[in-house]
């Protein structure tokens, strides 16, 4: 076994995190273009291990699970917003937590969701004109985000709160761009952006607090355990059982709003950017909805036979992962791609770097969904836009019903293109955005 990985050698004191916090995309992919497999650099303090083989990533998230867990470094800031909700938890109360939300996202569920997701798809387009230009991102965070909370919390956003939620999205997100000061500095010094932040986790607590009281009595009978199947439903029901406290309903619900909107609006972002920048394919979707639903509405049926449209968003998500990168640490000392890695090391899991990487892909960076019709033999984690293993996302097939429905209904009326000459730059938060959102003129069909 070799000692230790190749990797950039960065600065004193900053290792490699200015690079990074310059152009994350431009890094990832540099490194695992110049050094391959395993790369080892470091961000700050943190000794960090980027894995870019599909075979590492399987052994992290499927084959060797248990031993790895979220890093601590997430816990801090990521900690106090989503607390110990089904994404950052580990152990026993993750395992709980996750046995009672599955119910919520089970298949049988799915299928009565579709004519919701078409209904709110309406409610969206209802508000747009011919020659109008929309931030399509903007747009596509309403719809999702009135998604989540009827399916999830089974509640109507009032304007009010819609509102209230969008303001506190930027600094929540801002938080999290990669900052080499954060890196290199003790947690306990204080950072511009830190009161805003910590204001914007005030403001989502209200929001939630108040949907949360709005719904207690409506929740079913905790002791027969029947009654609505909203997640927030089951929630409090387990509370009625003494099984939840006040801290973790608030913890899975703002997991869930911030988990279960951002992520499918970014895949329908991007989605529509590459169709608008690709005529041939975008007529290929409208022709494929038109053949299916016709003047109708799409539903869970016609979801089946969406097999271009299933293409274009994997090809979509390829491109742009909204995920993309994950991390974990090893829980004691593991061996990967034939490197020792300690306990306190992090590593890097990026979707950006594995999914661009033409290693693994032809012509990476080109837009052609019709790949996913072709060569099928690929390592399985070539592609993990949602993860995998026992951590993978609870939202998966909710997202992609949620993704094509709503490129599906929007099809049928309205064609979108791009308004701006250049490429879009891309905002590294946990998520990957648009900068300066995603302007589009919408033309009605
Ligand atoms: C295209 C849309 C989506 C993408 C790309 C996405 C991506 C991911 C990824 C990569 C993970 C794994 C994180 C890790 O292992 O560290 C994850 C986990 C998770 N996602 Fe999603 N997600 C999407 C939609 C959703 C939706 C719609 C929901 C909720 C309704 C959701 C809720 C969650 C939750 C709760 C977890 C944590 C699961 C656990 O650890 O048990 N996601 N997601």
């Amino acid at each position: 076994m070799s000692s230790s990985p190749p990797g950039p050698k960065g600065e004193p004191l900053f290792g490699s995190s200015r690079r990074y916090a310059r152009d994350p995309f431009r890094f990832l992919s540099a490194c695992e273009q110049a050094y391959g497999d395993v790369v080892q650099f470091d961000m700050g303090p943190i000794e960090t291990y980027l894995l870019t083989d599909p075979e590492d990533i399987e052994q992290v998230l499927v084959s060797e699970a248990g031993k790895f867990a979220k890093p601590e470094f997430q816990d801090d800031a990521l900690g106090d917003l989503l607390g110990k909700g089904l994404l950052m938890s580990d152990g026993q109360t993750w395992r709980d937590q996750r046995q009672l939300a599955n119910p919520a996202f089970a298949m049988g569920r799915l299928t009565d969701f579709a004519d919701d997701i078409v209904t709110h798809s309406d409610e969206l387009l209802v508000g747009w004109q011919d020659g109008d230009v929309v931030n399509v991102e903007q747009e596509m965070t309403d719809v999702t985000l009135a998604v989540i909370v009827d399916l999830m919390l089974d509640t109507d956003l009032s304007d009010d709160r819609v509102g209230t939620i969008r303001e506190a999205l930027e600094p929540l997100g801002a938080r999290f761009e990669p900052d080499p000061v954060r890196f290199a500095a003790p947690e306990w010094v204080p950072m511009p952006g830190d009161s805003e932040y910590g204001q914007a986790i005030d403001t989502m607590e209200g929001v939630i607090d108040g949907i949360v009281e709005e719904r207690r009595g409506s929740e079913g009978d905790p002791e027969t355990d029947e009654g609505p199947d909203d997640l927030l439903s089951v929630l409090l029901r387990a509370q009625a059982r003494g099984e939840q406290t006040d801290r973790q309903i608030r913890d899975e619900v703002m997991t869930m709003l911030l988990a279960g909107h951002d992520t499918t609006a970014l895949t329908l972002t991007y989605t529509w950017y590459l169709l608008s920048q690709h005529p041939e394919m975008r007529r290929r979707v409208q022709a494929e909805v038109a053949e299916v639903v016709g003047d109708g509405r799409p539903g869970m049926a016609s979801v089946r036979e969406f097999d271009y449209i299933d293409r274009v968003i994997k090809e979509a998500m390829r491109l742009y992962p909204p995920v993309y990168t994950m991390f974990r640490e090893p829980t004691e000392p593991v061996e990967l791609g034939g490197y020792r890695v300690p306990e306190d090391g992090t590593l890097m899991l990026s979707q950006w770097a594995v999914h661009r990487s033409g290693r693994f892909w032809d012509r990476p960076d080109e837009f052609d969904p019709d790949r996913w019709a072709r060569d099928r033999d690929r390592p399985n984690f070539a592609y993990f836009p949602f993860g995998g293993g026992p951590r993978h996302c609870i939202g998966k097939h909710l997202a992609k019903l949620e993704a094509k429905l709503i490129l599906a209904r929007t099809s049928q009326r309205y064609e979108l293109e791009y308004t701006r000459e250049s490429e879009p730059d891309l905002w590294p938060t946990l998520t990957m955005h648009p900068r300066d959102g995603m302007p589009m003129r919408v033309h009605e069909r």
